[in-house]
Order: C-alpha cells, then structure tokens, then sequence
C-alpha cells in the first residue's frame, strides 16, 4: 500500500483515556502487546457470561451507535439474536467517509486488536459466525495492520473453528470500498459485498430481520464495537466516553476522547481555537453550522438534539473570521451531487438543483437571492421527505443551518 501517514492524537499517552488508551503506545502489530495491556479479557468475560448476558450487559450500559445515528446497540444485537433464520451476520461498517471524520481511522491504524476482538464479541453475542470488516478504501494503512491482526488472531487460535477452545466458531472477512461514499450505507455495504451496484435498500425491512444475503445482520460502527470491551470489563456508565474529530483552524487538530456532557467550548479549547470563530461545523457534512454564541452546548447526543444540531460522527470543523461561507456550501452541495447514487429522484435531481442555486447566489450581485434561497428550501424538504437514505435526507442540513443559524447570505 502506499505510505499514509498516522493520523494526530493529541492526548497520546493520557491516563484519562479509555478507547484511545493503547493508541500511540502499543505496538498495532504485536498481539503480544495487545494482550499485555488488557487484550482480550473482554472476550473470555464474554464467554463466561454468554450471548444472552453480553447482550444484557450492553443494553444496561446504554451504549448508542457511533456511526452518527445513535440507535441503542443492545436493542440491534437482542433483535438480531433473536431471528429464527440462519446464519446470522455481523457486519462491521468502517468505510468511513464522512467528511471531517476519522475517528475510526485512528482507532484500526492504532489498536487493530481491539476491533478484531470487539467483531468476535459481537458475533457471539448474535449468534453470528462469520464477520465482514468494509473497509474504507483509502484507508491502506489500516488494511494492512487489521489484515496482520485478523492473521495473527487465526493462527493463535483467537479467530477460526474453535475461538479461544470455547466451542465457538468465528471468522473475519475484510472487504473494501472503492471511494463511494453511498457504500457507507448500512444496505449499500450489503450490495457491494454481494456484488451489486452499491446502491441503498429501502428500510424497512431493518438489516436485524433482513440485511446481508438476506439474512438477519447486525451492523455496527467500529467506535461502537470497541466500546463494548471496556463495558464488559467493569467501566461504568459515569466513565463513557465519546471520540471527537476536531479539524479546521485550531493549533492541535486530531481525535480526542472525552466524556460525554464536556461542552463544544471546552473541546476547542484543548485543541487550541482560533482568535475569532466565524462559525463551527458540527456532525460532518450532513450536520449542521454553529454560531459562535452556542460554543456552550453539552456534547451528547440529546444535548446536541435539543439544541437544533446533531453530534452525527463526532466532526468538529472549526472556522475562523477568515472563512468564504459561500463557497464551503458550494463544496458541500458539490460533494452531495457528486456522491448521490442516482438511484432516487429528489436526491438524484435536488442535490443538482441545491447546488445550481448556491453557484447563483454566489455569483450573482443580490438580485434575487431570496427566490433563489426559497427554491433551496423547497428542494431541501423534497430531499428530506422523500430521498430513500439518509444521503439525500440530509444533503440540505449543513446549508440550511447555515442560512437559517448563520445568516449565510445576508
Ligand atoms: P438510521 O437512523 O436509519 O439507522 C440507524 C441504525 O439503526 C441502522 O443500523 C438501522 O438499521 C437501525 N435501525 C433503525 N430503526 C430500526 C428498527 N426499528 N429496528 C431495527 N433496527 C433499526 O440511520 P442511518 O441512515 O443508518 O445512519 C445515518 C447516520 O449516519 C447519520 O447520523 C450520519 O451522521 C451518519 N453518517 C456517518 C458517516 C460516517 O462516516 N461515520 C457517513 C455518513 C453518514
Ligand atoms: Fe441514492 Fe440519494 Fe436516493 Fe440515497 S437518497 S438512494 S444516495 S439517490
């Protein structure tokens, strides 16, 4: 693969760390080293609780999706378990695309074990005994060290007929995108490994009753699956912690994890903010803009909801006075058209239109931005009622906030 280079963690090292804690101080290569820092005690507390007890002690933990959605992840596995047709199958979503997200990036190029470890906890707790890891395609260096984990796990008897000689048989495939962002979608992740167009399916039926070959599948983000082990090894719900991608103009941009409920003001601060913040994207491209007065939001999921945002992946893109507004909409709308899949009429023909509108407003002189910012809300409701994936639902977010919270064109 061709040299990529680490991606930052400021707070490398930190004994406040809980995800992050083996990242940038163990060797990714060494399941020797895995081991001796924790490795793989989750997986026999697993197996000592059984299916039925990981389930219950992740629903008790109240551990959410960190892909961006935050659906209960108990709630998925309990109902995934439970589906009388087989085989069921854990898929693991790592195609990371989100614009300002790489969390994950840093948690497979930094602690591979741990991953490979949460996917066979995942799939004995489901009853799963196959796993498909997709993979990012731009994501070489992390191919290479989960390829090394996944090997080296096999032939220690961590992976294969008879994990960890408990009985349970549990393999790991890794399959790569190829640069669309659409195959991030939790459906379009189950047609590009059965070798369809990557094109979204619609829901229901949800991926837990009818998901990859069409059978019952779980789909888990990876934060999400590597959260699992430290709840199985005793961390409460006091100590759960959150990744955050901090980008844009501030001094230490990187991944930081920190409890649930630090405000955005706080996280800023850390990575060291700019002299005057214009505005802060928050929850990637399909989130939303900030103003300055709001840096006082909790960071969790319903703190962000009430406030009109969403935490979405983790992103935080902080912008100074410096920052074109009009032309980074531009670069969204161009960044939805262009990974539309074409499948859907108000994703395929709105995010063309979306971005028609922008390039106007833009270019022109004033003369009739109001028609053109009423034809934008337009579309943006057609995109959000109708699109079937949360692409084309949430193509509109980012500018409307911008519009509504920021006062983009005025
Ligand atoms: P969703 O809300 O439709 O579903 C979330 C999860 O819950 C899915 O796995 C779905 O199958 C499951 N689910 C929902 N209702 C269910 C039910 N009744 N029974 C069983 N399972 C159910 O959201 P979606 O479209 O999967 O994800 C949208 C999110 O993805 C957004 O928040 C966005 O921020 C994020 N995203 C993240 C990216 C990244 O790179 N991390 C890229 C693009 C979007
Ligand atoms: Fe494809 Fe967009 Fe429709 Fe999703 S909303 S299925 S990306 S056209």
């Amino acid at each position: 693969p061709e040299p990529q280079a680490a991606a930052a963690v400021p707070q490398a090292g930190s004994e406040s760390l809980t995800l992050l804690r083996r990242v940038g101080v163990t060797d990714p290569t060494s399941l020797d080293d895995y081991r001796a820092i924790g490795g793989y005690a989750a997986l026999r507390r697993a197996f000592a609780l059984g299916p039925a007890g990981v389930i219950r002690e992740v629903t008790e933990a109240n551990l959410v999706g960190r892909g961006g959605a935050a659906f209960p992840t108990g709630r998925k596995w309990q109902a995934t378990a439970s589906q009388p047709d087989h085989p069921h199958y854990l898929v693991c979503n790592a195609d990371e695309s989100e614009p300002g997200t790489f969390k994950d990036r840093v948690l497979m190029e930094g602690d591979p074990y741990a991953l490979i470890e949460a996917m066979t906890v995942a799939g004995y707790a489901i009853g799963a005994h196959k796993g498909f890891l997709y993979l990012r395609g731009e994501y070489p260096r992390a191919l290479a060290l989960l390829q090394n984990a996944i090997d080296s796990a096999r032939a220690r008897g961590l992976l294969g007929d008879d994990v960890l000689g408990q009985g349970y048989a549990f393999d790991i495939e890794i399959r790569r995108g190829a640069g669309a962002y659409i195959c991030g979608e939790e459906t379009a992740i189950f047609n590009s490994i059965e070798g369809y167009r990557g094109e979204p399916r619609t829901k229901p039926p949800f991926p837990v009753e009818k998901g990859l070959f069409g059978k019952p599948t779980a789909v888990n983000n990876v934060e999400t699956l590597v959260n699992v082990l430290p709840i199985l090894t005793g961390r409460t719900a006091a100590e759960e912690t959150k990744l955050f991608c901090v980008s844009g103009n501030v001094d230490r941009p990187g991944v930081y994890e920190l409890p649930f409920g630090v405000t955005l003001r706080e996280l800023i601060d850390l990575a060291g903010p700019p002299r005057t913040i214009r505005t802060v994207l928050l929850g990637g491209a399909a989130g939303s803009f900030v103003r300055p007065d709001e840096l006082d939001i909790p960071l969790t999921f319903e703190g962000t909801r009430e406030a009109g945002t969403t935490l979405g992946s983790g992103v935080v893109l902080v912008l100074d006075e410096t920052v074109e507004l009009p032309r980074v909409l531009l670069r969204i709308a161009e960044f939805f058209r262009d990974e539309s899949c074409g499948q859907c009429v108000p994703c395929r023909v709105g995010t063309v239109r979306q971005e028609e509108a922008l390039h106007r407003i833009k270019d022109r002189t004033g003369a009739d931005a109001a028609g053109d910012i009423a034809l934008l809300r337009e579309v943006g409701r057609a995109m959000r009622d109708a699109s079937i994936c949360g692409l084309g639902q949430t193509a509109w977010n980012a500018v409307e906030s911008a519009i509504d919270r920021l006062g983009a064109y005025e």
